[in-house]
């Protein structure tokens, strides 16, 4: 029943005796919920800005008062904030302090090839290396994360991830909540010892959340609105984010703005998704408490404490942004995700990942079905029902249908990740335009991609 805990990168017995969690005690919410830092540029060009990110091993409170090893991005357990504005171009040296081999990928990026990360083309200790961002895409909160084959997901768990904002020309005249009432919240997991040493094992035991890199924080607000920024990076939670049935005001999701915000109280978020709400505390009287939870396995994610007042001329329009027209598709392809047969590893249309192999070769400009299917059900799959979710790099899709039914609200804008339940079909659009060269798909619960269900498509 929890075969995809099975099949470790690290080791194959491991499941059946892994080690028990058993993390070092704690007070709920008595703990501030930092921000990330934001990364200030070395230089500032005529048209772009220059970064540097060296990637080292540093140590993070997640417990208060004990001191965790982690890897970071900037010697940050969440990796500092990139914010880079569209049509200015981002240059970002990573320098890899570390003791291992690692890559970056930036997340919804549309990005050349040599800047994607690929899962071989290593950063080796000692080394660093230039990735180019244009940023010649729609606003959107998008984030950087290791890519590294067969280690990705350790990679990310121990703390390679990071945000990178890309404030679009169109949002200053929306009059959305902005500065310091627009708070990015990165969602992560983990199990812990008892010296709050991170457990990396994957195994059928449940994990803890902590968000912003401190264990069910609390973030003080006035009551007024707020935009937050949601990200799930877990290992393979799917959470639902639930403010206990009051308003999530949905106006973002992974490729940025809705077309109109929609009015939710309840989010789902697989590993990698990004979903952007604006809450009204000005319901609430200060001194109140509002609990942010993962409402599958009602946990605390962060608990706002509505401190006073405070002057409010945000506001959320009726349009957001406009989505662009959707083109004639000229092409159809299937996509299967599956475990293999012996349970061992991950699959995407019977193969496991192999970067010598291209699976789907696309010609530049056009335009695509794809029809994403999770053959992992109770009575068809070979270890029972598994949820994935689907990530394609480069480009960002539509959601065109869940098994023939309408997408979901707030799927219904630009994605570049997707559930796709047990037994599920999704059909999703892309146009697969701007570079040519090898990328990636793959389902984005890094310890199936890391293990097989990862894919490449060379757009020619
Ligand atoms: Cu979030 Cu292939 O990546
Ligand atoms: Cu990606
Ligand atoms: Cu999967």
């Amino acid at each position: 029943p929890h075969a995809h805990h099975q099949a470790s990168s690290g080791g194959s017995d491991k499941a059946a005796k892994a080690t028990a969690a058993n993390p070092p005690p704690f007070t709920p919410f008595a703990e501030r919920m930092p921000l990330p830092e934001v990364l200030k540029p070395v230089s500032t060009q005529g048209d772009f800005d220059v970064y540097e990110l060296p990637m080292l091993a540093a140590t993070n409170e997640i417990f208060p008062g004990v001191s965790t090893p982690v890897l970071t991005f900037g010697g940050q357990f969440i990796g500092p904030t990139i914010h880079a504005r569209q049509g200015r171009a981002a240059k970002v040296t990573y320098i890899n302090r570390l003791d291992r081999a690692a890559t970056v990928h930036l997340h919804g990026g549309h990005v050349s090839s040599a800047s994607d990360g690929f899962p071989m083309d290593l950063i080796e200790p000692g080394q660093s290396r230039v990735f180019e961002y244009p940023n010649q895409q729609p606003g959107a909160s998008l984030w950087y994360h290791d890519h590294t084959h067969h280690m990705e997901a350790e990679h990310v768990y121990r703390g390679l991830a990071g945000l990178y904002l890309i404030e679009g020309d169109d949002e200053k005249e929306l009059g959305l909540p902005s500065g310091t009432y627009d708070v990015p919240i990165v969602v992560r997991d983990g199990r812990f010892d008892e010296k709050g040493g991170m457990i990396f094992e994957p195994s059928p035991e449940p994990t803890m959340l902590h968000t912003n890199g401190r264990i069910q924080p609390y973030f003080p607000v006035a009551a007024r609105k707020y935009r937050l920024r949601l990200l799930n990076t877990t290992l393979h939670r799917i959470i639902e984010v639930s403010l206990g049935g009051q308003e999530l005001v949905q106006i973002a999701s992974d490729g940025g703005l809705l077309a109109e915000p929609v009015s939710r109280t309840k989010i789902t978020l697989t590993p990698g998704e990004r979903a952007e709400v604006v809450v009204d505390f000005s319901r609430h009287e200060a001194g109140s408490h509002v609990l942010l939870t993962d409402a599958r396995e009602n946990e605390p994610i962060v608990r706002f404490d509505v401190t006073g007042t405070a002057t409010d001329d945000s506001r959320v329009p009726d349009k957001l942004r406009a989505l662009p027209a959707l083109p004639k598709a000229s092409n159809v392809r299937k996509v299967k995700f599956s475990m293999t047969a012996d349970g061992t590893q991950f699959a995407i249309n019977d193969k496991t990942f192999d970067h010598n192999r291209v699976d789907f070769r696309i010609k530049e400009g056009t335009t695509e079905i794809w029809e994403i299917t999770n053959a992992d059900t109770a009575d068809g799959g070979t270890h029972g029902a598994i949820d994935h979710n689907f990530h394609m790099h480069l480009v960002p899709f539509r959601v065109l249908d869940r098994d023939g039914k309408a997408p979901l609200p707030g799927e219904q804008g630009l994605k570049d990740t997707i559930l796709v339940s047990p037994g599920e079909t999704v059909r999703v659009q892309a146009t697969f335009s701007g570079f040519r060269g090898k990328y990636l798909y793959h389902c984005h619960i890094q310890e199936h991609s890391d293990i097989g269900m990862m894919a490449t498509m060379e757009i020619v």
